[in-house]
């Protein structure tokens, strides 16, 4: 099938901000402890960060990184984890000793070595507006008070400048340590922001928002001038009890309706007067939920610990991942006036995109689709239509319900810092392929034509120790000329360039 597409980069439709390409990292499971920061491995560096995991997070150029959690924050005290003792704690998030060695001075140290932004969740569960409050000092303030004389007691003459906080997680939620009504919440978050910002005014603060009328007025109405973010979550294939992947049909029958929390919360905020003041970062986001079944009731840990090892299951992450992905990056780029900021969840093992082992790292599906929006991928969005209609395919989710999805899904960009353009474009058909002609790319001069191609094998296809399925192939198409073809394969994501010829 093929279906003809008309650019025009001379109508921008947005740029967007390099921070919806941001990640999270969490105090759970092998993502800290034996994940990033991992001493005594002769793969680690001096200051015991596995240099294999930060060179990959290098090369996708993570922009802004979360830490600590995520539900483990909620019962997180900073102050045992900084400075020359150090205090082993019991987290009753997850219900695993945390000993304290990774804390807000080696995350700040991982961050310069990533080059990234630092972002960090407060505790608003068991916490207070002061311990939220002490830990700006600590961070942010030259040496005035006991936090930043801390700071610089702990060897750090210069503040971190930690610019972006998030006051707590998904304190909505009931899983949630400290769990807030919309009430509750409003006035907590309003006492926060005005606690900080007497600390930091430059600070930008996030506070957790959803779904929800009721919780985001109440928040909004509470304190929307004081806010300039607000933070939402979600992840399409929930396997935190039951870890039953879904199927590649069932997976793409999550990319309906992709932009739904988006459309609400940008419909909110629009009405509130606030969309010109408040952004949302989808600071938790992926396919597929993490598991960890019976945290909050088993008894014996081989019953809520040993089952977090199969989020290692590398065979998990397969083309459905990276279908979907891109498909979620494309809905993030096409809402960059609202979406500012994006973390995947996370970025290292449970269901990361980079898996680490002992003797090296695994990259998943996810990870090169990364790299392609990161590095192949233009800034700026232009216009692109098309007067064919759309292919679309009739599928089944993981309830059995029949949907209909498109099966193309298609970005057209530029640079803002030189010539030409370049279109993502996903097949998300199992089986056939589809073929788009292109016209309005070459902007007169000679220009040459490539694609850069994610496909595997097969729907299932993935990466894992020995096994090397899924990467970006490079095609050259040649010259580029009006109505050009370009082959889209069967479960496929694609960058297609179009650059002027030196
Ligand atoms: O499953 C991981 C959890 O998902 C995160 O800790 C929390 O923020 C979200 O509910």
């Amino acid at each position: 099938m093929m279906i003809s597409v008309a650019i025009n980069e001379k109508r921008t439709v947005g740029v967007r901000n390099p921070m919806i390409y941001g990640h999270f990292i969490e105090h759970f499971h092998r993502q800290i402890y034996g994940g990033v920061y991992d001493p005594g491995n002769p793969l680690s560096d001096e200051d015991g960060f596995r240099t294999d995991v930060l060179d990959a997070m290098k090369k996708i150029r993570i922009p802004i990184l979360r830490w600590p959690g995520g539900c483990f924050v909620s019962s997180y005290h900073w102050k045992d984890a900084v400075g020359s003792h150090r205090t082993p704690y019991f987290d009753k998030a997850w219900r695993v000793e945390d000993p304290s060695t990774f804390g807000t001075d080696e995350y700040i140290k991982l961050c310069r070595k990533l080059g990234c932004e630092p972002y960090i969740c407060t505790n608003a569960g068991t916490g207070t507006l002061e311990e939220m409050s002490d830990w700006v000092e600590y961070c942010n303030l030259e040496n005035e008070g006991r936090y930043a004389k801390w700071r610089i007691e702990n060897g750090y003459e210069e503040p971190h400048k930690v610019k972006y906080w998030s006051i707590g997680n998904e304190n909505y939620g009931s899983w949630e340590i400290g769990a807030k009504n919309a009430d509750e919440w409003g006035r907590l978050v309003r006492e926060a922001v005005k606690m900080i910002k007497r600390v930091d005014p430059s600070t930008e603060l996030s506070a957790a928002a959803l779904s929800d009328t009721d919780w985001n007025l109440k928040l909004l109405n509470a304190c929307g001038r004081g806010l300039d973010w607000v933070s939402i979550h979600q992840y399409w294939d929930p396997l935190s009890q039951n870890n039953n992947p879904a199927t590649y049909e069932q997976c793409m029958a999550c990319t309906k309706n992709l932009s739904r929390q988006i459309d609400d919360v940008r419909g909110l905020l629009t009405v509130l007067h606030l969309e010109d003041k408040i952004k949302i970062a989808f600071d938790e986001w992926n396919l597929r939920g993490w598991h960890h079944p019976k945290v909050a009731v088993a008894v014996n840990k081989e019953d809520y610990l040993t089952p977090r090892d199969e989020n290692d299951d590398n065979s998990t992450y397969t083309m459905a991942d990276a279908v979907f992905t891109a498909c979620f990056l494309n809905t993030l780029n096409r809402n960059c006036d609202i979406v500012g900021m994006a973390n995947f969840s996370p970025v290292l093992n449970t269901r990361g995109c980079i898996y680490s082992h002992d003797k090296g790292i695994v990259l998943r599906s996810t990870y090169h689709v990364f790299d392609l929006y990161v590095n192949y991928l233009g800034d700026t969005m232009i216009d692109l239509w098309s007067e064919d209609s759309m292919p679309s395919m009739k599928i089944c989710n993981k309830k059995g319900e029949s949907v209909t999805v498109d099966t193309l899904d298609l970005l057209a960009t530029k640079w803002s810092d030189r010539e030409g353009i370049a279109i993502a474009a996903v097949n998300k058909h199992p089986d056939q392929a589809l073929e788009i002609a292109v016209s309005g790319a070459g902007s007169g001069a000679v220009a040459e034509a490539k694609a850069f191609c994610i496909e595997g094998n097969g729907t299932d296809s993935y990466n894992d120790i020995g096994r090397n399925e899924v990467y970006i192939k490079e095609r050259n198409l040649g010259r580029y000329e009006e109505g050009m073809k370009v082959r889209l394969e069967p479960h496929s994501v694609n960058v297609i360039q179009v650059l002027p010829c030196r």
